[in-house]
């Protein structure tokens, strides 16, 4: 548990950094006490990223090979469009593109406000035709997640200070800093306790009520505790969620972005393991894959769970032959689940992209849970087995079960609950017309 020990380590030096501070204060002598956490000086204005590029260049080159760079571009950069769609969109003036991968939407420019086009173009299935020249919503509802400095009392069109996710959404206004260079002036999510430096991450990585047509968190800095602000702001976490046949819902997400309320209720959360400890947004990407992730999967949870490096232990815990052949952790315990721009079809051979955040195993029961009389791949939620490509007739290794067929889901069952004993006694949390129950997972359903 070599990074385990660190991150105990570290979490004491916070506590005894915090215990200091509230000891000796920070009005007194400018001693070298600094708090862990900051917030950034509140005189501090945007100044956007080319700006740090000046004195940071290795992290804005890196910077600029993630998505969070490309989240939205002008339309007329060369390479920029994923399809030649902007025909369908004629006689609109079309400023931006938003998506980079998954799904691109279109801005336009109307009676000097920014609007997102009806429709989106679908990378999966190479889909345009929701795509028409008509007016969805104001851009201004999706400002505060994918511009910088989002503020609502600025005059239309450019409510915001910079496109995209550029360095001061994660390390706040950047002005002071950049006319006086220090480590104080400026936020460093590494120096934030996890809790916190998720809270940044999960501004954006999560689904809220919305309020007045913008959705997200209007006002927030890093540094600041989201769950408070979000009370301030009166907006709550309204995730999309998989139902069962009775119409309760599970707890596993089925809509994209809701990375931060899937962890809030997983044990690393509880653990003080967040997003951070996970994602590594500087590091250059080394797969060409522009998420800011250091290893994706096995590595990187094997980096705590150093225990499963033993052959012997990981095969008795898996059951299964180590990738390439077998599965990864994350295609047990974080199955994409969800939808940014496509959702299961063995017609089409497409699959969820998004990946579930509460690390559960997903058992072949809940499928069954879902499985309504009718139903597509794509209405019922997806279990370990099946989801990330496996045990599918598009499989991987080895197909033996098709997602729609109980008999084969009742037989994964029976395999899973014979591999894991545990598993058959594991409640699950199930939301029921408002209420929260625990309901083992293989209760059979009632009328
Ligand atoms: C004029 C040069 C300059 C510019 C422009 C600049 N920085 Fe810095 N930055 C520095 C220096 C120098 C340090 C290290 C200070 C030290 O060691 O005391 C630093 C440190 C940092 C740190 C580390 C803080 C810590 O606590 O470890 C971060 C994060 C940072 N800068 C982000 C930014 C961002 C974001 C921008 C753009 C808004 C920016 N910088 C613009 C010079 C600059
Ligand atoms: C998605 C959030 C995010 C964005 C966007 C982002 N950073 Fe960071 N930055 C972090 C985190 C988290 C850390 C601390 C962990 C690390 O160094 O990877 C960090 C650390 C830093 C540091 C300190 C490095 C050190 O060695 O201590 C600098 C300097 C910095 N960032 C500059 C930038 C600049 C410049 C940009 C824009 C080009 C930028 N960051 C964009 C999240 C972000
Ligand atoms: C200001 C909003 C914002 C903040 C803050 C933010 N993100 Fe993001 N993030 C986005 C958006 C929007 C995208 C989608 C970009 C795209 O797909 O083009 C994204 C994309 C990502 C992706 C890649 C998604 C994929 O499809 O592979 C990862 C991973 C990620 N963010 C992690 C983080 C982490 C970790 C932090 C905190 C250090 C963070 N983000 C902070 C808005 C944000
Ligand atoms: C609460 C924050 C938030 C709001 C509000 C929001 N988004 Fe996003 N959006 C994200 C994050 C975070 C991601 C990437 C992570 C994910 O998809 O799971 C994303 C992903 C996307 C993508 C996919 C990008 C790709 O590369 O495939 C598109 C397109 C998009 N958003 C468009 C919009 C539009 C249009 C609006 C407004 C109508 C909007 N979003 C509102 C946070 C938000
Ligand atoms: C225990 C490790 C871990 C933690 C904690 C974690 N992630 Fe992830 N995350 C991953 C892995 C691994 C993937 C890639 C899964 C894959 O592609 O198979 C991923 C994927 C993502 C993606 C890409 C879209 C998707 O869902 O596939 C986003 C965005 C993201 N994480 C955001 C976050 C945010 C925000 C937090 C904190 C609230 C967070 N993650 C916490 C491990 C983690
Ligand atoms: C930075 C350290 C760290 C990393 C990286 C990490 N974990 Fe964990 N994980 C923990 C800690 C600490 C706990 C809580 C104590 C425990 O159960 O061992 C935990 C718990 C778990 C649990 C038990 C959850 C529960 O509900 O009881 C699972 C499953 C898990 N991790 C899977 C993963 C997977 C999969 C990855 C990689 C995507 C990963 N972890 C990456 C530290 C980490
Ligand atoms: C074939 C699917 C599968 C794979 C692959 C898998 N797990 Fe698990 N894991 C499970 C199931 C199912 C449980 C729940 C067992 C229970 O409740 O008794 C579990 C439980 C856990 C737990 C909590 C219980 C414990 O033993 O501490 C941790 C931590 C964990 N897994 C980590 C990992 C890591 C790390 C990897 C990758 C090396 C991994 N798992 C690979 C299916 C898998």
């Amino acid at each position: 548990m070599g990074r385990m020990k660190w991150l105990i380590g570290a979490s004491f030096v916070t506590v005894l950094g915090a215990w200091l501070i509230a000891l000796y204060g920070c009005g007194g002598g400018g001693g070298p006490i600094r708090p862990l956490a900051q917030l950034p000086p509140r005189e501090a204005v945007y100044v956007g990223s080319e700006e740090c590029a000046r004195c940071h260049r290795p992290q804005h080159g890196i910077w600029k090979q993630t998505f969070h760079a490309r989240m939205i571009r002008p339309v007329n950069e060369p390479g920029v469009l994923m399809a030649p769609v902007l025909d369908r969109l004629a006689g609109l003036t079309v400023v931006f593109t938003m998506g980079s991968h998954f799904r691109q939407r279109f801005i336009f420019l109307e009676g000097g406000e920014y609007w997102v086009a009806k429709g989106q173009y679908l990378k999966a299935t190479n889909d345009a035709s929701s795509i028409s020249p008509t007016k969805d919503k104001k851009w201004e509802s999706c400002m505060p997640c994918h511009t910088i400095g989002y503020d609502p009392e600025r005059t239309p069109p450019n409510k915001f200070a910079e496109i995209s996710i550029g360095c001061e959404a994660c390390h706040g206004p950047g002005s002071v800093h950049v006319a006086s260079p220090s480590r104080t002036n400026i936020v460093n999510p590494a120096k934030l306790p996890p809790k916190l430096s998720s809270h940044l991450c999960g501004r954006c990585h999560n689904r809220y009520t919305s309020v007045a047509g913008v959705e997200g968190v209007k006002f927030f800095l890093p540094g600041m505790d989201l769950e408070q602000q979000m009370q301030a702001e009166g907006i709550q976490m309204a995730p999309g969620l998989w139902t069962d046949v009775e119409g309760s819902a599970l707890p596993i997400s089925i809509k994209h972005r809701q990375q931060f309320f899937d962890w809030k209720q997983s044990n690393h959360a509880n653990a003080n393991i967040g997003c951070l400890q996970c994602h590594f947004v500087h590091k250059a990407p080394e797969d060409g894959d522009p998420r800011p992730l250091e290893e994706r999967r096995e590595g990187m949870c094997l980096s705590c769970h150093d225990r499963f490096a033993d052959p012997a232990k990981r095969q008795a815990h898996t059951h299964h032959a180590p990738p390439p052949n077998g599965p990864t952790c994350a295609h047990c315990h974080m199955p994409a689940v969800a939808s940014s721009g496509t959702k299961l079809d063995y017609a089409k051979g497409t699959d969820w992209d998004i990946h579930s955040h509460t690390f559960q195993f997903i058992p072949p029961a809940l499928t069954q849970r879902t499985l309504k009389s009718g139903a597509k791949e794509g209405d019922v939620v997806p279990n370990s087995c099946m989801a990330g490509g496996c045990h599918n007739p598009n499989a991987l290794y080895q197909p033996r079960w098709a997602l729609n067929n109980s008999d084969h889901l009742q037989e994964a069952q029976g395999i899973v609950e014979q591999w894991y004993p545990a598993l058959k006694k594991a409640p699950v949390f199930v939301l029921h017309r408002g209420f929260r129950f625990f309901v083992p997972w293989n209760t059979p359903y009632s009328d």
